[in-house]
């Protein structure tokens, strides 16, 4: 009977981890492979690779599906191996590789880089083929009910690996994921001369881009680390912003109606308190002056991220938390984000005193790649929208 493999797949923005087996570790031996392990007879294919894992690559196995049986023939036993495949959803700690154990070399590579690589064929050909395609990796959903996440914590901790990660743009506004720009949009309009506050601003990239048409730009962020990685990114786009640490559900030092802009592209899923938000916003803003924001839209956070999109929340269930696994920084954290139906979103903005004129629920744009694509699917895009845009005006 033939021996066999369980095979572990991590994947990450459309690389596989590789692991080449050290000369002297028949079989397989100065091949790459996936990180995996012979099955003894007396495991499970399961048991045999979270050990291994662990072992080998200091990571445990909290999610895995199994997605196919491939028979390799290794060229330097002349022996043909039955490997399982088993897909990682999700895994705790910080893949490392340990130089003491089985592999000489562990590598995330590319399809280009899979076709050169010394690899039995029947798993280099699946590899670079047939594999559906991989679950996002983007953050991952957690049961309900754990202990409450400190997100201001949270975003420190991921701050750095995120804006390596995503590299947002500071020349225009990014309203979320395959989203329309401004200039098809014209929510925001123009903004040269006007004092403009942005929400929960990130790494600052919406204010520079505000502050290079003109506007005097004011940006609040909870995580102290977003804030310095702003400030900094400013320094070097040599722009003019204000960049404060802060919840904004309270605009502490913020004069009543000073702002005549107030923007927040992707933050208030953060908030537990929205309708703070909002009145703080109304109490800041002129009269005639419109606040314009972008959320992830409540009916996607319902449903599974691939098909077939089954629904894994009420749509009125509020709290869903995620783990933001950031494997090649590292880093890593649960937060919590709060879901409104579109009906709550602008009940909230009118009993703060809003008028809402826009509300926008844009199917995604097929052009090129936008800043977090990989951590949605298009072909769920396509069936329900991931964005929820609305403009709102102080009366
Ligand atoms: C996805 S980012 C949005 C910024 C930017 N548009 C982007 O996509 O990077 C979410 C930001 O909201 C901030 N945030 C979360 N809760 C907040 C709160 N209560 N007050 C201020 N900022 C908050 C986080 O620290 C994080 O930087």
């Amino acid at each position: 009977m033939a021996d066999v493999f369980s095979l572990a797949l991590f994947e990450r923005e459309g690389r596989t981890l590789m692991v080449r087996r050290k000369e002297d570790k028949p079989p397989f031996a100065g091949r790459w492979l996936l990180p995996g392990v012979i099955v003894k007879s007396e495991q499970s294919a399961e048991e045999a690779l979270e050990r291994h894992t662990v072992r080998e690559l200091g990571v445990e196995i909290e999610e895995h599906v199994f997605v196919e049986t491939l028979s390799l023939d290794d060229e330097t036993t002349h022996r043909r191996y039955v490997a399982n495949v088993f897909r990682v959803l999700r895994h705790r700690g910080d893949l490392r590789f340990r130089a003491e154990g089985d592999y000489a070399d562990a590598r995330w590579l590319s399809k280009e880089q899979l076709a050169d690589a010394q690899a039995p064929a029947s798993l280099r050909d699946w590899l670079r083929g047939e594999r559906e395609t991989a679950a996002p990796a983007g953050p991952v959903p957690l049961p309900a009910g754990g202990p409450t996440p400190d997100n201001r914590q949270a975003w420190n901790t991921i701050a750095k690996a995120y804006q390596e990660r995503y590299q947002l743009p500071t020349d225009k506004l990014v309203y979320g994921p395959r989203c329309p720009d401004e200039e098809q949009l014209n929510l925001v309009g123009d903004v040269s001369g006007l004092h403009a506050i942005v929400l929960g601003c990130g790494g600052g990239q919406d204010c520079i881009v505000l502050a290079k048409q003109g506007a005097q730009v004011t940006g609040i962020d909870l995580s102290d680390e977003q804030i310095t990685f702003g400030r900094r990114l400013a320094e070097r786009e040599e722009t003019q912003v204000t960049l404060l640490q802060g919840n904004i559900e309270e605009l502490k030092g913020i004069d009543d109606e000073s702002q005549d802009l107030a923007l927040s592209l992707h933050a208030l899923n953060y908030v537990e308190r929205a309708e703070r938000v909002f009145a703080e916003a109304y109490r800041v803003l002129r009269p005639e002056s419109p606040f314009v924001f972008s959320v992830h839209h409540p009916f996607d956070a319902c449903l599974e991220d691939g098909p077939p999109y089954g629904v894994v929340k009420g749509y009125w269930e509020s709290e869903r938390d995620w783990q933001w696994d950031f494997a090649e920084a590292r880093a890593s954290a649960r937060m919590r984000s709060w879901y409104r139906p579109v009906g709550e979103w602008v009940s909230l903005l009118t009993e703060a005193g809003f008028r809402v004129e826009r509300l926008l629920e844009p199917p995604p744009t097929e052009g090129p790649a936008t800043p977090w694509d990989e951590s949605y699917s298009i072909d769920k895009m396509r069936q329900v929208p991931a964005n929820l845009i609305i403009r709102a005006v102080k009366p």
